[in-house]
């Protein structure tokens, strides 16, 4: 059952933080999925807008900006970049993607505080704070690190401790120093504007937990639990001094919390869309508004924000907000900081042309209900058995057979056998099954419903056999070509949502226009007239092959060592030094820059790697124990540090000349000790 239409739809996607690029968890969670949301309702002729850009403030930016020696504005102004341009590549199709640095967002933000501070829906509360003498500054909980009282770790931050997990406040942290000077904090008394979220409690359990049954399990789950809890005020300004200005005489150097400011964007970003008409967007109780975010964000926009809006009062309330859980890679959290993730950027440029792979694929295995994994495998299963193997094969067949038989043109539809109309029915099936399912947020369950389109494609062809029938039944091979044509057309409206780039492909192909495809007339068996004159013939999809996927799991197995080693690095305890030596005897050691020209394993050795190395002066043979950190091929090539005059040693019958020097990590792996730019062979190292 679809409920009462509304007038029209706004449809927001949680602001990506601007301070890294967005990887495809982000795809999965929020942008894939509303985005299909999206092009469904504008397929169907409904009136809607979706809105998103960059939320550009907060304590980790100017975190970052510090770290970087650069401005937050130059922090937010490269990534808002590098996430706008992704989005546009994958074909998130907002109708604006804008930024919370932007004077209108900072005006609309203010006004909206201000109203409600005027209408005296705010408590200000004096509080005791951590401060920086010698910065003069309050520190954000970030800003403060210290020893962990869980566990000893002497770097954990005011808010969190890395190391066990464990949530802390600042005062918890023994021996605390500022990270901006080193100083140690002081307490200072500061005051900020608290929303009593306490006071709103009545109303949230009347219109979450009464009026928004229907709301997916998991979000539900989280407002009850929020809810039964008991809610707390929220302060809603910070001291600090990125952000929007509190717009209150006498409150210099404090600024809007970011999650206060942050979804005023959503307004924002529809004004700067639609300065004389947006109200009816944000005013009419006959828009549905929904607000597309991952799991991490249901309390702001289920709880929080509503509260917001409801104190405001000119504003309507979400109507649904279809969270998502997490998605997994290769079995493990997606992190930015321990670089674990597919990056939107990298991948739009190792595998050009396949952003409907990813698209598909992320909304195959949606986190919709619970946390989900994404491996390269199943990524490459998917393409090639699924796209390539069902979808895009079916669609080469009808148009392959179509040139073949009747020179590119539609052929006749003649007598239908059982089969036919049971093939056809089938097809008419569709369409309802995929909107109910897109009209619930299941875009899994749509999706699989569009690809068995595909698959009914496919079998109706594998059962009729038209390269059998053709001798001797040339009416019958008509039949059966029109109606997969036909099937083809109905993919090519059907997959849109999904798929926007395929469909535009396929749709060439067909030499279809838009108004034989529209949404309307999905399940229709006369999409192509007859005699109709069809595009070429083109693939699809193609396949991934095996090497595509071993250069990503490669990458991601680096990462993983280089994040191993840096943690290791953290807490490495150095080794002793060494008994001194004279400078005579270290003059005798006689190092130098050396390439390696060849490198192979010795036979019988887990450990022993055989190289033959350039000095300068000669060629000669080493041999190093290396096998398990290295392979032949990362050492042929490179420059690297040796001591040519030690005395020649005979290692398993080969005859060693010298010994080359590597760099141990806290981990016990080693690392070529490279020059930082080449250098000539024979080189001292002095
Ligand atoms: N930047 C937040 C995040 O990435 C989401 C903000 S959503 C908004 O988790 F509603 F506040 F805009
Ligand atoms: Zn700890």
């Amino acid at each position: 059952m679809q409920a009462k239409q509304p007038k029209r739809y706004l449809i927001t996607s949680a602001l990506p933080y601007a301070n890294g690029p967005v990887h495809i968890g982000h795809l999965a969670g929020v942008y894939v999925p509303s985005d299909i949301y999206t092009r469904y309702l504008r397929l169907r002729g409904r009136e809607v807008i979706h809105v998103c850009g960059s939320d550009e403030h907060g304590v980790p930016i100017t975190i970052k900006a510090r770290q970087l020696g650069i401005t937050p504005q130059q922090v937010v102004d490269k990534y808002h970049a590098i996430i706008k341009d992704s989005f546009e590549k994958f074909g998130i199709s907002f109708d604006i993607y804008s930024r919370t640095s932007s004077k209108i967002h900072h005006k609309t933000a203010s006004d909206f505080f201000r109203k409600l501070y005027d209408d005296g829906k705010f408590i200000e509360k004096p509080s005791e704070q951590y401060y920086d003498e010698e910065a003069r500054q309050f520190l954000a909980d970030r800003y403060i690190t210290g020893t962990c009282p869980k566990c000893g770790n002497e770097s954990a931050y005011g808010d969190q401790c890395e190391k066990c997990g464990s949530t802390l406040s600042p005062t918890e942290l023994i021996n605390p120093r500022s990270t901006i000077s080193g100083a140690k904090p002081v307490m200072k008394e500061t005051s900020h504007w608290y929303l009593p979220l306490d006071q709103y409690e009545p109303w949230l359990k009347q219109w979450i937990l009464e009026g928004h049954k229907e709301w997916k399990t998991n979000v539900y789950g989280q407002c009850k639990s929020w809810i039964d809890g008991g809610l707390q005020p929220r302060a809603v300004s910070r001291d600090l001094d990125w952000g929007v200005k509190v717009p209150v005489e006498g409150a210099e150097g404090k600024v809007l919390y970011v999650w206060f400011d942050a979804p005023i964007g959503y307004i924002s970003n529809t004004i700067e869309l639609l300065p004389g008409d947006w109200e009816k967007f944000w005013k009419d109780e006959d828009t549905k508004l929904v607000h597309f975010i991952g799991k991490d964000n249901i309390v702001f926009h289920c709880i929080v924000f509503p509260a917001m809006l409801k104190a405001h009062g000119d504003y309507i309330l979400p109507d649904n907000v279809p969270a998502n859980e997490f998605l997994n890679l290769e079995n493990d959290k997606i992190s930015t900081s321990r670089s674990w993730a597919v990056w939107l950027h990298e991948y739009l440029q190792e595998f050009p042309g396949k952003e409907d792979v990813m698209r598909y694929v992320l909304t195959a295995n949606a986190p919709e209900t619970k946390d989900n994994n994404f491996t390269w495998k199943d990524f490459q299963d998917r393409n090639n058995n699924e796209l390539v193997a069902i979808f895009g094969n079916f669609v080469n067949r009808a148009m392959v057979l179509t040139h073949k038989y009747f020179e590119g043109q539609v052929p006749q539809v003649g007598t239908l056998t059982d089969f036919d109309h049971a093939t056809l029915i089938e097809m008419k099936e569709v369409k309802t099954k995929v909107e109910d399912n897109l009209e619930s947020y299941r875009f899994r369950e749509a999706l699989r419903e569009a690809m068995n389109l595909a698959r009914l494609g496919n079998k109706y062809l594998a059962d009729t056999e038209p390269w059998k029938a053709i001798k001797a039944d040339e009416a019958r091979v008509k039949t059966i070509l029109n109606i997969s044509l036909q099937i083809t057309a109905n993919l090519a409206i059907v997959m849109e949502p999904f798929m926007p780039f395929s469909c535009a492909k396929l749709q060439r192909i067909l030499n279809a226009d838009s108004v034989m495809l529209q949404w309307d007339s999905l399940g229709c068996a006369t999409l192509l007239p007859v005699g109709h004159e069809l595009g070429q013939p083109e693939l699809l999809f193609e396949k991934v092959e095996d090497e595509a996927i071993a250069v990503q799991l490669q990458k991601l197995r680096k990462s993983k060592e280089e994040n191993e080693a840096k943690a290791a690095a953290a807490n490495a305890k150095v080794p002793e030094m060494s008994a001194l030596c004279s400078f005579e005897d270290f003059q005798k050691m006689d190092i130098r820059v050396v390439k390696i020209l060849e490198a192979e394993k010795v036979a019988k050795s887990k450990k022993l790697i055989k190289m033959l190395v350039d000095t300068g002066l000669d060629k000669r043979t080493v041999v190093s124990g290396v096998a398990e950190h290295f392979e032949p091929t990362d050492l042929v090539g490179k420059q690297v540090s040796m001591l040519i005059n030690l005395a020649p040693r005979s290692i398993m019958g080969i005859e060693s000349q010298g010994m080359i020097l590597y760099a141990e990590d806290a981990t016990g792996k080693l690392h070529l000790m490279q020059p930082q730019v080449e250098v000539n062979n024979g080189g001292k190292i002095c």
